[in-house]
């Protein structure tokens, strides 16, 4: 039986550790795998290359995808599904297991509908997915940021400033969430929750007031900023768009810190953390929960669970529904939120 395997959508720590357990799982099963290259669009253009245990030794603690990515959607190219078929047809796929997040696996899920025998796994450095407690690539990112706030915490003491961390989520702020409790950070800034810059710089005004010479503020990429007038919100982007067609982020933190710097008269500076999030090494437990996704995404594989995801529900992997899991996303819960803001207010 032959399985095929595609990493889709921004890259994250993870990755290699979960192509790995799926061919060491799969040798046990006396499956074939095959590695599509740079996600759907291995599929539609019959481009891939043999997975076996020597070529995927050594590689579980690499960053990235040794099978490339990219956000290609097969429902957006000419003929996307026809094209996808013929190559599951040609080459004999008894199966495919698409390692992806919200996109990746809102495709999968769309193909399956159409015929396609498809196990999902999820992964993201923004933990967005519905369905699963945690996706693997999320701890790394955390740590990483985690890291530049403490660093950063030291510079702005010094200088007496405020410091505007970015950090990335699209469309969630559990990056900023937790790093930001984690580094002990003065302000949360996340997409849940349209910003009011006056009550910003209100609180960082107070702060400083009552003795603190410095202050950190988090803010994830995708928050909207409320106009003036609290009648509307809008997002900073950096005018361009993505592969998906999708505008591209960047630029929050410079407006803010901006912004504050103006009404405050504080020195303000910016550091935007961007790739380096989903760079490098994962971590131990992104590593372990990325085995464990691949291992039990090949064992779904096995017993034909179709259209369904590999997820992590407490400390047990599951799985679930793709429809279900790609329906909405997974956002930071008030009750959750409310922990940061004990310490911002
Ligand atoms: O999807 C994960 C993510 O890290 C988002 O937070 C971010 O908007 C996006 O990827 C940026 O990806 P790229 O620059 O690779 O298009």
């Amino acid at each position: 039986m032959k399985v095929a395997v595609l990493t889709g959508g921004g890259d994250c720590p993870g990755l290699n550790a979960v192509i790995r357990a799926i061919v060491r799982r799969a040798s046990i099963h006396g499956f074939e795998v095959m590695g599509l290259r740079e996600g759907w669009r291995g599929l539609l253009e019959d481009s891939h290359f043999r997975l076996t245990r020597e070529t995927t030794s050594g590689i579980l603690h690499r960053g990235g995808t040794i099978l490339g990515t990219s956000r290609v959607n097969p429902f957006k190219v000419e003929n996307g599904l026809e094209k996808v078929m013929h190559t599951v047809e040609r080459n004999q796929i008894a199966g495919i297991i698409a390692i992806g997040g919200e996109g990746t696996l809102s495709a999968a899920s769309q193909l399956h509908q159409k015929g396609l025998k498809v196990v999902g796994i999820p992964k993201t450095i923004d933990n967005d997915l519905n369905g699963t407690d945690f996706t693997f690539g999320f701890d790394t990112a955390v740590g990483i940021a985690t890291e530049a706030i403490d660093r950063l915490h030291s510079t702005a003491e010094s200088h007496k400033r405020v410091i505007v961390v970015e950090v990335m989520g699209r469309h969630v702020g559990w990056i900023a969430t937790y790093s930001g409790i984690a580094g002990g950070a003065d302000v949360i800034l996340v997409p849940e929750i349209p910003v009011e810059l006056d009550k910003v710089a209100e609180h960082i005004h107070r702060r400083h007031s009552t003795g603190r010479s410095f202050s950190i503020v988090v803010v994830a990429e995708g928050t909207r900023i409320k106009t003036a007038d609290n009648e509307s919100e809008h997002l900073v982007t950096s005018g361009q768009t993505d592969e998906a067609g999708r505008p591209r982020l960047g630029g929050v933190g410079a407006y803010v810190a901006q912004e504050i710097e103006r009404r405050t008269g504080y020195e303000t500076r910016v550091s935007v953390l961007g790739h380096i999030q989903r760079g490098g090494i994962p971590t131990a437990w992104d590593r372990v929960l990325a085995t464990r996704f691949g291992v039990h995404g090949c064992d779904m594989v096995s017993r034909g669970e179709w259209g369904r995801m590999a997820a992590l529900r407490g400390n047990e992997i599951v799985s679930v529904e793709l429809a279900t899991a790609t329906a909405s996303l997974k956002r930071v819960s008030q009750e959750f939120f409310e922990v940061a803001q004990v310490f911002f207010g």
